[in-house]
C-alpha cells in the first residue's frame, strides 16, 4: 500500500508553544547547515572511556559486512565514577533479573514495590546522609513530583536562573510564585527575600551542580540565608551524585550542610549508573512524598535490576574512595590542560567542562571536527543555554586514561588552531 504524508496537515501541527517553535527551528538550523548527524549517533556497548559510535544515517544504510561503528575517547558521558558495566553491579542486577523478572508491573504505592527497592532506598539515605530516601522512574520525574507536592499556589519560590528544565517544569505543575535569581547571585538572593514577608512560606531550589556551566552552588551561603529568612531549601543534585563531595555524597556533604537541606533531589543514571531519580530528607517529609507525589504514585516503580546493581554501586563508591580521586584528578587534568591551550572553560569546578566558544556553528564545526578525531564530546547551543554562550560540554570521568587525556588534549588544541580559535 502505498505511504502517502499529508504535508500540508503535517504544516498544521507546526504551531506549539512558544518553546516548540523555538526547538523546532533548532532542528531546522541543524537540517539546514547538515549538522543533524551529530545529534543522531548511535552507540553500541557500554560508554566506558571509549564508546563505539557512528552516526545514525551510517547505521540505516550499511550492509551486513560494513560495520560503521568507530571507536572513540568518551568526553561526553554522564558515566563520572566510570562504575557504568562494572561486573560486581552487572552480576547483582543478572540475578535480581533472574528473580524478579524486568519490571514489577507495578507503581509504587500498590504492587510495584520489592525488598529490593526498600533495602536500596535505606542505603541510599545512609549514603547520603539523611533519615530516608525515596526512588522515582527518573531525575526528571523526581524533580516534578517534589516541586508539584510540596510547593503550592501560596508559596513563593526563588530558583536559579540556570535550574534544570525538570525544575522549571516541576514548579509550573505546582503553580507557585516563581522569582527566578541571578545565576548564584547570593547578594541578589538575599535582597529578594528581605522584600517577601517573614510569615510567607517560600523556598530556594538550586541545581547542586549546574548541569551546563559545571559550577557549584553556594550552598553553605543558602543554608545562612534561608535561616535568616525562614526558608525551605531543595537541591537538585543530580550531577554531584556519585561525582563530588566525599565519597560522591554530593554537594551537601561537601560543604557539610547535609541536615540543612529539607529535600535532596538527584539522578540514578549518572554518577550511579542506573536508571531512575530520588528525593532524600526527613522520614517525615519522605512519607508526605510517598502518599502525596505524584510520581510516586501514578507511574510505575524501577525496575528490581536497578535497586540490585545501585546497592553494589553504593558499597563500592563507600569502600573505594579512590574512584572519586581519580575523577577529580581526571577532571582537574582536562580542565587545566584546557584552559593551557587558551580555550575559556567558564566557572567549571566540576566534572562537567564547558568550552565556550563564539558561536553554535564554530561549536558544531568543533564537535564535528574531533568527532574525526575519534574524540566524543556533545555541542550544545539554545535553547539548552542562551543563545550567546553556545559550547562543547565536556565530561570527566574516572575511567579516562591519562592517555585518554593527553591524546584528547593534544586534538583540542589541534581543532582549535584550525578554527583560529587559538595561535
Ligand atoms: C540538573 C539535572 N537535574 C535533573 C536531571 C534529570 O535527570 P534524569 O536524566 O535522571 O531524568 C538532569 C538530567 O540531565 C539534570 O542535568
Amino acid at each position: 500500500m502505498e505511504n502517502k504524508i499529508n504535508t500540508e496537515r503535517n504544516r498544521d501541527l507546526v504551531v506549539g508553544s512558544t518553546r516548540t517553535r523555538a526547538l523546532f527551528t533548532v532542528y531546522e538550523w541543524f537540517y539546514d547547515n547538515d549538522h543533524l548527524p551529530m545529534c543522531n549517533r548511535i552507540f553500541q556497548g557500554i560508554p566506558k572511556n571509549h564508546v563505539n559510535t557512528a552516526f545514525a544515517k551510517d547505521v540505516c544504510s550499511a550492509n551486513n559486512e560494513e560495520k560503521p561503528y568507530r571507536e572513540m575517547i568518551h568526553l561526553g558521558s554522564y558515566n563520572y565514577s566510570g562504575l557504568n558495566g562494572d561486573p560486581r553491579i552487572l552480576d547483582a542486577a543478572m540475578s535480581a533479573l533472574k528473580k524478579y523478572g524486568l519490571t514489577t508491573s507495578g507503581v509504587r504505592l500498590l504492587n510495584g514495590s520489592t525488598d529490593l527497592h526498600i533495602n536500596f532506598e535505606e542505603k541510599l539515605a545512609n549514603f547520603l546522609g539523611t533519615q530516608d530516601a525515596i526512588t522515582y522512574s527518573s531525575g526528571y520525574a523526581a524533580n516534578i513530583s517534589v516541586l508539584n507536592a510540596l510547593c503550592s499556589e501560596k508559596d513563593v519560590v526563588l530558583s536559579d536562573e540556570l535550574n534544570h528544565q525538570s525544575i522549571t517544569d516541576g514548579l509550573k505543575l505546582s503553580r507557585a510564585t516563581v522569582i527566578k535569581f541571578p545565576h548564584r547571585d547570593i547578594n541578589n538572593l538575599n535582597g529578594l527575600l528581605e522584600n517577601i514577608p517573614k510569615m510567607q512560606r517560600k523556598f530556594i531550589v538550586t541545581d547542586g551542580i549546574f548541569s551546563m556551566d559545571g559550577d557549584v552552588a553556594i550552598l553553605d551561603q543558602i543554608v545562612e540565608l534561608a535561616k535568616k529568612h525562614n526558608a525551605f531549601i531543595i537541591v537538585d543534585d543530580a550531577h554531584a551524585t556519585a561525582a563530588f563531595g566525599p565519597c560522591g555524597r554530593g554537594t551537601p556533604s561537601y560543604y557539610d550542610v547535609v541536615d540543612e537541606i529539607d529535600i535532596l533531589t538527584g539522578s540514578l543514571s549518572k554518577g550511579l549508573p542506573g536508571i531512575g531519580g530520588f528525593a532524600a530528607g526527613s522520614k517525615r517529609s519522605m512519607d508526605l512524598l510517598r502518599y502525596g507525589s505524584n510520581g510516586y504514585i501514578f507511574s510505575a516503580s524501577l525496575p528490581p535490576t536497578i535497586p540490585a546493581g545501585l546497592s553494589i554501586a553504593l558499597d563500592i563508591l563507600e569502600n573505594e574512595p579512590e574512584i572519586q580521586t581519580k575523577l577529580h584528578t581526571n577532571e582537574n587534568l582536562l580542565r587545566e590542560g584546557i584552559k593551557a591551550i587558551g580555550l575559556n572553560v567558564m566557572h567549571s569546578e566540576s566534572p562537567i567542562i564547558p568550552i565556550l566558544l563564539p558561536n553554535r556553528e564554530i561549536t558544531f564545526q568543533f564537535a564535528e571536527l574531533l568527532y574525526a578525531k575519534n574524540i566524543f564530546v556533545n555541542p550544545i547551543c539554545f535553547p539548552a543555554v542562551s543563545r550567546k554562550l553556545s559550547r562543547l560540554r565536556l565530561n570527566a570521568s574516572a575511567s579516562l586514561s591519562q592517555d585518554d587525556i593527553d591524546e584528547s588534549l593534544e586534538n583540542i588544541k589541534f581543532v582549535a588552531q584550525k578554527l583560529d580559535l587559538i595561535s
